[in-house]
């Protein structure tokens, strides 16, 4: 049976940690691995922009012996054209594996269903969850080691980001503590599940309404923009709801002394995080940028494993 990647636990921690720690072994020996020798081709797909997506899935699939085939859905007859289904079983039968940054979820279903090939979640409206396996192989360079660890996500609480840190981490038996104005909180069903993982892996989950208790004794303290893709007419009532919520000096301050920045970037200096926090020595974002290279490579490996 394939298998596809569209949420964070569409994998088991178990499943989670042998990626990551294929991930050490590619980042190691980057050129070792070509499940997609032929060169067979893999389809990124589009619908919304993108830079360190698009450039670490195109290195990462040449880098393992393939052929990357971008999409803009804008020029495509994806959309209101051709349905999603109908695109699935076109590509299926050409691609070896279908990675797709899109808005909802249900798009990412629907292509599943329709796919005998894998497909990847590259970023929906409700998930990112390659950027968790790339955080999270990041901390586990800086800290050895993921469970039991602390991370504290501030601001937007309800956005992709969010859940797959709620998930993500709490698969590699992480406490997940978020700080959020009631407004941008996430939702219960996420918080349930991800509370219903930590339960068996040894995380915790914890939401507070401020930034600050969020933050307490936190090996690793992170965020994201408070205005995601498709969001755009909100800015400024965001902007105002969020006001408070900036990671800036005196907030990292109440983190353990050792604890790292995250932030998948792109950022917005001044806003969610300021650029003394960002820019400064408990920042780690270029090595967490970089680990979508190898975090992605190590998945589209296991993936095809599995495929058959
Ligand atoms: N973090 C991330 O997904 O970046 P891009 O939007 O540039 O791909
Ligand atoms: N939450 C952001 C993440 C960007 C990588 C967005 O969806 O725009």
């Amino acid at each position: 049976m394939v298998r596809h990647f569209l949420k964070d636990d569409d994998i088991t921690p178990k499943e989670q940690a042998a990626i990551l720690e294929l991930a050490s072994e590619v980042k190691a020996s980057p050129y070792k691995f070509r499940p997609f020798e032929g060169p067979q081709t893999v389809a990124l797909i589009f619908d919304k922009t993108s830079t360190r997506t698009r450039v670490s899935f195109t290195v990462g699939v040449a880098d393992l012996g393939g052929n990357p085939m971008v999409i803009d859905t804008g020029v495509s007859q994806m959309g209101g054209k051709e349905s999603v289904a109908d695109t699935a079983r076109v590509l299926e039968r050409q691609v070896a594996a279908i990675v797709w940054r899109t808005y909802a979820q249900a798009g990412l279903d629907e292509m599943a269903a329709n796919s005998s090939v894998p497909v990847i979640n590259s970023l929906s409206d409700d998930y990112h969850p390659c950027q968790i396996l790339a955080d999270l192989l990041t901390i586990k360079e800086h800290k050895g080691a993921l469970a039991g660890l602390s991370i504290a996500y501030v601001g937007d609480a309800a956005n992709n980001m969010a859940n797959s840190y709620l998930i993500g981490c709490a698969m590699a038996g992480m406490h997940v503590r978020i700080g959020a104005p009631a407004a941008y909180a996430p939702a219960a069903h996420i918080v349930r599940r991800a509370e219903e993982i930590a339960a068996e892996t040894g995380g915790s989950v914890t939401v507070y309404g401020n930034p600050e208790e969020a933050v307490v004794g936190a090996d690793v303290v992170t965020t994201d923009t408070w205005i995601s893709m498709g969001q755009e007419a909100e800015k400024q009532q965001r902007i105002d709801a969020f006001a408070g919520y900036t990671i800036g000096s005196a907030l990292m301050a109440h983190a353990k002394k050792d604890a790292i920045f995250l932030h998948c970037l792109p950022a917005y200096r001044g806003y969610e995080v300021s650029a003394e926090v960002i820019d400064g020595p408990q920042s780690v974002i270029w090595d967490e940028a970089e680990n979508r290279l190898h975090a992605q490579k190590a998945l589209m490996i296991w993936l095809a494993k599995h495929a058959h």
